[in-house]
């Protein structure tokens, strides 16, 4: 094998995010099409620690690709924070016969990556599964598209009562530093405010058009509120700015954990194939320290450092654009 790459171990860590499934499928059926072996390590960065690796072949990741959740498993492991935790982790790698690593997560399973890239010299790949799509070096992170979706499908649903009881609503979706699906599910169903983490709009501001719209016939509106929001999440801004303005019967809606389920959509479905495949190759053509991306529909490799301080940032564009319809 070029670069003496015989076994890749693949891993899901941090949040769950719909399109992983695809991902390791993608991500197995490469190695075994390119005669390499594929080492499935359960629970994340956990059970690298604590040796809960399996041998994978094209038939045990049949029937996956249009499943949520990750057949891997997942957590968010302190123990490999610690040097210690590392160490054993690598033991592992080394007694399992891995020699490259595919790391299928978000901003901290990355950091975690780059640092054990760093001590231990194996080679690593990152592919970026995050609904909150904040990592940079890729249009888009597999999750997002199906958790937006999600999003889009719930408000459409609340927007019924809101418009049935003349109310007005605030719906907080998943976003702890990032207003990705707040900005997208806030255009798609006609939100009046979109409050994003990144761009906070003042409650005197949400105040004054919810005030114009009302005089112009409006009867109901949704508000969308990122959780990471600076001024507070949807219970917080609705009872500020009810203290303000209480023409409207208020209700509050947090999705929470269901934007993190159900079948992937075909974008993403497609997404982490195609990233699962060009993880398997580029670490048999040497690239390592490195997480692929999809940029303007061509696969491209950025470097774990930068992907992990650089963040993605919502389009400003698509902000202003919001506001103008929502008059
Ligand atoms: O990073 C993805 C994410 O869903 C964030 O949007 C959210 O803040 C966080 O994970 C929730 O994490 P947990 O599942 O550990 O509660």
């Amino acid at each position: 094998m070029p670069n003496g790459i015989k076994r890749i171990g693949v891993l899901t860590s941090g949040g769950d995010a719909p399109g992983m499934n695809a991902a390791i499928r993608a991500v197995v059926r490469a190695c075994v099409y390119h005669n390499v072996e594929c080492e499935g390590i359960f629970q994340g960065y956990q059970g690298m620690i604590e040796g809960d690796f399996k041998r994978l072949n094209e038939r045990s990741v049949a029937k996956i690709l249009g499943r949520g959740g990750t057949i891997l498993k997942s957590s968010r492991s302190k123990e490999f924070m610690t040097e210690e935790g590392r160490k054993k982790a690598f033991e592992n790698l080394k007694k399992n016969g891995v020699d490259a690593l595919i790391t299928i997560g978000g901003n901290g399973t990355f950091t975690g990556a780059h640092i054990f890239q760093k001590e231990f010299g194996i080679p690593v790949i990152g592919i970026p599964g995050s609904i909150d799509n904040d990592l940079y070096g890729t249009d888009h992170c597999i999750g997002f598209d199906t958790a937006t979706n999600t999003v889009v499908d719930a408000v459409d649903k609340i927007r019924d009562t809101a418009t049935s009881h003349n109310r007005l609503f605030f719906v907080e979706v998943m976003g702890r530093h990032s207003g990705f699906i707040a900005l997208k599910s806030g255009i798609a169903t006609g939100a009046i405010a979109i409050i994003l983490p990144e761009d906070e709009m003042s409650v005197d501001e949400l105040v004054e058009t919810l005030r114009s719209t009302e005089e112009s016939g409006k009867t109901s509106s949704i508000v969308i509120v990122a959780e990471g929001s600076k001024s507070g999440g949807a219970y917080e801004i609705a009872k500020t700015v009810t203290e303000k303005y209480s023409e409207y019967e208020t209700r509050v809606s947090v999705l929470g954990h269901l934007q993190r389920g159900g079948n992937p959509s075909c974008y993403d479905r497609v997404l982490a194939s195609r990233m699962g495949v060009a993880a398997v190759e580029g670490l048999l053509q040497g690239r390592k320290d490195v997480m692929v991306g999809i940029i303007n529909d061509r696969e491209s490799y950025t470097s774990l450092e930068e992907s992990i301080t650089r963040a993605n940032v919502p389009n400003r564009d698509e902000l202003r654009i919001a506001r103008i319809l929502s008059i």
